[in-house]
């Protein structure tokens, strides 16, 4: 966690929150925020190892309630199950977080059936099934705060990673549609795009491990020079959890460094 926490103490308190792939990267970030606003959350993902020290964490640093829960988001029955579960632990779902993903290079004409199944399942079946699971319970109760953790590649497409481009940007309309549907039920639906933020499960995605040039490559795109951090993103996070983004539904937050601008920058006589 950063040093950048602006928000008052306890913005969250009382409220349940349950993120997707919480144990790592972005979501562990995001997980971490959201109890140190004062919220119950639970983390879920496919593997213990990753779960149950974030939730250990989580709960001695802030000393909120906890929850760990096995779950493969490709698998309705068990996403339902899942949020049962967080109900039953933490109490009403008030936030939820779809973050999981996953993602690998693999040119599309040799892209399996499985491995295009594999990403398109985690980012946009998940978001989905996670939605629809907390979103009935939400609408029933008239409160409740989506945020899908989509990105900004599949803006202008990137070669090597047709799944991955598809599925987000898949998520970006769903979290339109959803956004629409439930406005009236007190339930939000917004989306943030993070640019390029050092994490393991991306520095793999993206083979940047052992090739630190290519992350100093990279960050010269960036106009403000340097990769984000995930506790930039759960910043935002947080934001549009509070009050404070009561009245904002449908967006998709971006949060690069400015990344999309970088193409400019050689024209604009900067960067390169
Ligand atoms: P990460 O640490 O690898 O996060 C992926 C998470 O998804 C892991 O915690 C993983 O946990 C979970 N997951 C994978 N498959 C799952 C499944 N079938 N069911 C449930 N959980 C599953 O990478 P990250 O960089 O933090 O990425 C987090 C999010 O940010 C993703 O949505 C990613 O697309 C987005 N993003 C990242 C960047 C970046 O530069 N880092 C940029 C744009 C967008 P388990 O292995 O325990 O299942
Ligand atoms: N290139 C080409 N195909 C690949 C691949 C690669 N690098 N990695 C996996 N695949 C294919 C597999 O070969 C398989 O297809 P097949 O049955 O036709 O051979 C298919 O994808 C599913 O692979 P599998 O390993 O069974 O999937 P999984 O469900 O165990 O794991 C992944 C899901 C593949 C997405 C894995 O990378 C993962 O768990 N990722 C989570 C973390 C992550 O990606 N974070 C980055 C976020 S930016």
């Amino acid at each position: 966690m950063g040093s950048s926490w602006v928000f008052a103490d306890g913005i969250l308190k009382g409220r349940t929150a349950l993120v997707t792939g919480g144990g790592t990267g972005i979501g562990r970030a995001i997980a971490f925020a959201l109890a140190r606003a004062g919220a119950r959350v639970a983390v879920a993902s496919r593997k213990k190892e990753h779960l149950e020290p974030a939730a250990r964490e989580i709960a001695e640093r802030f000393g909120t309630a906890t929850a760990a829960i096995e779950v493969d988001v490709r698998d309705s029955a068990r996403v339902d199950a899942m949020v049962e579960r967080c109900e039953r632990e933490l109490g009403p779902l008030d936030i939820l977080v779809n973050n999981a993903a996953g993602n690998f290079f693999c040119p599309a004409a040799g892209m399996s059936d499985n491995a295009w199944a594999a990403v398109r399942g985690i980012d946009l079946d998940g978001t989905f099934y996670c939605s629809r699971a907390a979103g009935r319970r939400m609408i029933e109760r008239g409160f409740g705060r989506i945020i899908n953790v989509t990105a900004t590649l599949h803006r202008r497409g990137f070669p090597g990673m047709a799944h991955m481009t598809a599925a987000k940007a898949g998520i970006d309309a769903l979290t339109r549609t959803l956004a629409g549907e439930w406005a009236p039920f007190g339930v939000t639906v917004n989306a943030i795009a993070p640019g390029p933020i050092h994490t393991e499960g991306a520095a793999r995605a993206f083979q940047l491990e052992g090739a630190p040039e290519a992350k100093d490559r990279a960050s010269r795109w960036v106009p403000i020079g340097r990769f984000g951090r995930a506790d930039e993103v759960a910043d935002v996070a947080v934001f549009l959890c509070s009050s404070a983004g009561e009245w904002v539904t449908g967006a998709v937050w971006t949060i690069d460094g400015g990344e999309e601008l970088g193409k400019l920058a050689p024209v604009m006589g900067g960067g390169g």
